[in-house]
């Protein structure tokens, strides 16, 4: 068999975290099953994973093919390229004004009833050019990517009219297609009821459903639907018409759920088969099991309870115990958490919601990846899937989480090509 050359061998890994395993999204014990290998290395090719395991194993697979370059590890720890699957990218302005507000104790809910938060956002991102949307979402992006992201899924959210919703789709469409960082896009038209509809929310709604979804579906922006199911935002029979709305045009299912009032919003998203639910700080027991049961990701987003000093966190080991696949993410966004870096999110997810540094990377790699179904693609070092790696200035996984609010990126590679030296 005639067989092409090496473009890239890592090599001299001390710690190769594989996350190879069981298909589909992982639970219970199976968060805790990394695939760690002591001293391997990963050969690529094209872009993708031609072998990746032990380096004896390796050099063997590859034995006799021409190998054009190498990257020593010297003898760090490498994991999949890190998987965000839930931030508010694309936005104008920022908010460091509410700082002050919190510090008085105003809540997130009564800043945005009073019109700020959320809707001031959106008067910043309707005020924005395309090209400046595009700008800073960039900076954004190139951050994230520094701090190890290399999938990220974007959303949109702050324009609420059908315009503004294209803008900032159109903007993340530019991004996928000019930035090393693959960018996975969601429409949120139902992210807020924009002062217009102030007390016409179901006139609202029927904008989204009628008019919204099907124009970004026509134009083929977005593949997934989120709405902010949420005391004052919208009502859970509201969020199932527009769920359902898009489920009927084809698009992939998201909801932010039970994050600061219980609704019964992780019912809801086991109900109609989201492919993730969001938040989840206040979801029942019953509601935890029904997620399980339809085999619904727990997007759990630490760094945003953090930030709004919330007197609780999302109960992610209660999740792992009743078999919810937990993934995580930074929400990225100019409120609620204004931050791009998930090796934050890992030191957050271990303090306050008690997962161990092996649930966190499974948390921020395969399951990450299940809940934006890119998992055929990324989210594990497999043979054939996308070589997006991290080496990272460190000897082992729990020195991550611990070494905290600094970045321990040394290397990115995104498609088999070094993007971050
Ligand atoms: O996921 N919860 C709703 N949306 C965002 C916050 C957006 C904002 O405050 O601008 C979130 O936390
Ligand atoms: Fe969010």
């Amino acid at each position: 068999v005639a067989q092409g050359a090496v473009d890239l061998l890592v090599h001299n890994v001390g710690t190769l975290i594989t996350m190879r395993g069981a298909p589909g999204p992982r639970s219970g014990a199976g968060m805790a099953e990394i695939g760690a290998v002591a001293g391997g290395a990963v050969a690529i090719a094209d872009g993708l994973i031609l072998a990746a395991g032990r380096e004896e194993d390796v050099r063997d697979q590859i034995a006799g093919r021409a190998i054009l370059q190498e990257l020593d590890a010297q003898g760090r720890l490498l994991t999949p390229g890190l998987i965000d699957p839930h931030t508010h990218l694309v936005h104008g302005g920022s908010r460091e004004h509410e700082l002050a507000l919190k510090l008085r104790g105003v809540s997130y809910l009564e800043i945005l009833a009073q019109g700020g938060g959320i809707l001031s956002t959106v008067e910043m991102t309707r005020a924005a050019t395309e090209d400046e949307l595009y700008a800073k979402a960039k900076k954004s992006l190139d951050t994230m990517l520094l701090h190890g992201a290399t999938t990220v899924e974007a959303k949109s959210g702050y324009g609420l009219t059908l315009e503004d919703e294209l803008k900032q789709l159109r903007v993340a469409k530019r991004l996928q297609e000019t930035h090393a960082v693959d960018v996975v896009s969601t429409f949120m038209g139902a992210h807020a009821v924009p002062k217009e509809y102030k007390g016409c929310a179901d006139a609202y709604v029927e904008l989204v459903t009628g008019v919204m979804l099907p124009e970004v579906k026509r134009l083929g922006l977005a593949e997934f639907c989120d709405v902010f199911c949420e005391h004052g935002v919208f009502t859970v029979d509201q969020s199932r018409a527009i769920l359902r709305a898009a489920r009927a045009l084809g698009f992939g299912l998201k909801i932010h759920a039970d994050e600061i009032e219980s609704l019964c919003g992780a019912e809801l998203a086991a109900e109609l088969g989201c492919i993730s639910a969001e938040h989840l700080l206040a979801a029942t027991d019953e509601g935890l099991n029904a997620m399980a049961q339809a085999g619904v990701v727990a997007v759990c987003l630490p760094a945003t309870s953090f930030n709004l000093c919330a007197s609780r966190h999302a109960r992610a080991r209660a999740m792992i115990e009743m078999g919810v696949p937990v993934a995580l993410a930074t929400d990225d966004n100019p409120g609620s958490s204004p931050t791009e870096s998930l090796q934050l999110v890992m030191t957050l997810a271990c303090l306050h919601l008690r997962m161990t540094p092996e649930e966190v990377i499974t948390a921020l790699t395969i399951n990450a990846a299940h809940a934006i179904g890119r998992a055929d693609r990324v989210g594990s070092l497999e043979v054939g899937k996308q070589a997006d790696l991290v080496l990272y200035d460190a000897q082992n996984l729990a020195y991550l989480p611990y070494h905290f609010g600094i970045n321990h990126v040394d290397t990115v590679v995104k498609k088999g090509r070094i993007v971050v030296t």
